[in-house]
């Protein structure tokens, strides 16, 4: 088998042809290997769609805090390259199951403090079984990639009901109702089995949407996921935009009807403790990306206790036939008229706010 050493921050490894490795995805393993250590605490943790194993190595080796660490592939020419990776990087306390995740997870009961779901495309097949799996666990975190953000994101609306179950949006702000689809879904899956879901982290970045859940036991706590579902309204014509438990049919301001995304997640995106740790634990890693994660979290902290939307200020400057001025002239302006208002990590051009569409034209004609 042909296989060459490659470098991915302190991790060498070994590749070969029909292993996946897509080195886009370096600064995501990065973000994550963060969120472990941030964690804290002793994790045994389950590298699920492990590949090479890069991403659980590096989890390994960067982290003081893990316990054990499972690798599960069903890929057979991947076993041989990822025991080679474990051996390279003197990974002790691990071991490779070649499997399919759905039939290792309903094979009996299991208790990882830590899975990581990292598929091709969409994760939802692969929800179901993971609380099946693990449903005797009091609490666990789970780290969910999807790469179909065409699906949630974008055209693909057929696409998105029959995966998600959700209308999406494919509107200037799309990826985070992308974002909250992809969550609300998981909690549809957590329910089932009686566990809350407490996202740590949500991050859209380059092609995929990651997030980072606490999953916690109890009945209470999945009713209380049944309350942050709900809908998002959205006026094509005015860019009137609301959220809520039902939609509103009706532009406000326009009296047209309205386009909707739902249900989608409407609790908070991420766990203000949570990224004020990653920060600080940031500080001390030598990542390629280390600027790019402090910048990232930073923007995550404004999105905290905010609206399930943002504006764009292109797409709102073109509906008014304007010339775009300074995100930063208008992220003032909006505070000085006392509205919360910041910067977001979806997108460059947007801005997080509790102001409405008017006030928002008003400040930029
Ligand atoms: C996106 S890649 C994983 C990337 C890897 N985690 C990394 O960081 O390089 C998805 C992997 O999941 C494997 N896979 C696909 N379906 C699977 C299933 N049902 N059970 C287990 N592995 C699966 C594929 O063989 C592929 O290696
Ligand atoms: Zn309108």
């Amino acid at each position: 088998m042909k296989s060459e050493i490659m470098k991915e921050g302190s991790i060498s490894f070994n590749l070969a042809k029909n292993v996946f490795y897509n080195p886009e995805m370096q600064f995501c393993r990065s973000f994550c290997s963060l969120a472990v250590g941030a964690i804290g605490k002793k994790l045994t943790v389950l590298d699920a769609f492990s590949a090479s194993g890069i991403r659980g190595i590096r989890y390994a080796k960067e982290n003081r805090n893990l316990a054990k660490i499972d690798f599960l592939e069903a890929n057979d020419a991947a076993t041989p390259v990822l025991k080679r990776n474990l051996k390279l990087n003197k990974i002790k306390k691990a071991s490779a199951i070649k499997k399919l995740y759905e039939k290792y997870f309903t094979s009996g009961f299991f208790s990882y403090d830590f899975v990581e779901i990292d598929p091709f495309g969409t994760p939802a097949p692969y929800l179901w079984s993971t609380f099946y799996g693990q449903v005797k666990k009091k609490e666990f975190y789970l780290s969910v990639t999807a790469t179909d953000t065409a699906v949630l994101c974008g055209p693909e609306a057929k696409a998105c009901l029959k995966n998600y179950h959700s209308k999406n949006l494919n509107n200037e702000f799309t990826h985070e109702t992308g974002t909250r689809i992809l969550i609300k879904r998981i909690a549809e899956s957590a329910n089932e089995f009686d566990f809350g879901t407490i996202p740590l982290f949500s991050l859209s970045d380059r092609h995929y949407i990651k997030v980072l859940l606490k999953i916690e036991k109890g009945a209470a706590k999945a009713h209380q996921n049944i309350e942050k579902f709900g809908f998002i309204s959205y006026c094509n014509k005015c860019g009137f935009r609301s959220s809520g438990k039902r939609m509103q049919n009706e532009c406000k301001l326009c009296k047209v009807t309205t386009d909707y995304s739902g249900p989608v997640w409407l609790g908070e995106l991420h766990d203000k403790k949570f990224l004020e740790s990653m920060i600080k634990l940031n500080k001390k890693r030598k990542y390629e990306h280390a600027e790019e994660i402090e910048k990232k979290l930073k923007l995550m902290l404004n999105e905290i206790n905010m609206p399930a939307y943002f504006y764009d200020l292109h797409v709102t400057c073109k509906r008014i036939k304007t010339s775009v001025p300074k995100i930063d002239d208008v992220i003032k302006k909006l505070k000085t008229r006392g509205f919360k208002t910041g910067r977001t990590h979806f997108t460059k051009t947007g801005i997080k706010t509790d102001a409405g569409i008017e006030e928002i034209k008003k400040i930029i004609r």
